[in-house]
């Protein structure tokens, strides 16, 4: 049987559905993966563009954080705000 440890996670901007959970949804999310032991992986590839706010789409993150929870983040600067090829 194998036995998943990680789940990856769009943190924002979810590709490709473009479907965001809400905060809320989040927080049963992270009490869901704290209660079974997984090790959160975010995906942040779209910081900004989601919600037009950066520190916004980064909440998902900060509230998994906040909790005192290890997570890995793979953040990209490529398409902050949607701005495609500009390294911002
Ligand atoms: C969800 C997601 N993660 C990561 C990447 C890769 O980002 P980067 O171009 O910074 O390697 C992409 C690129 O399109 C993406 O859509």
């Amino acid at each position: 049987m194998i036995k998943a440890t990680q789940l990856l996670l769009h943190a924002c901007a979810h590709n490709p559905t473009g479907v965001d959970p809400t905060l809320e949804q989040w927080e049963q999310i992270r009490k869901l993966m704290r209660s079974k032991g997984l090790m959160p992986f975010f995906d942040s590839a779209y910081q900004g563009f989601a919600s037009g706010s950066l520190d916004t789409d980064a909440k998902p993150i900060r509230m998994f954080v906040a909790y005192g929870g290890e997570c890995l983040v793979a953040q990209s600067y490529a398409k902050n705000m949607g701005l495609y090829g500009e390294r911002v």
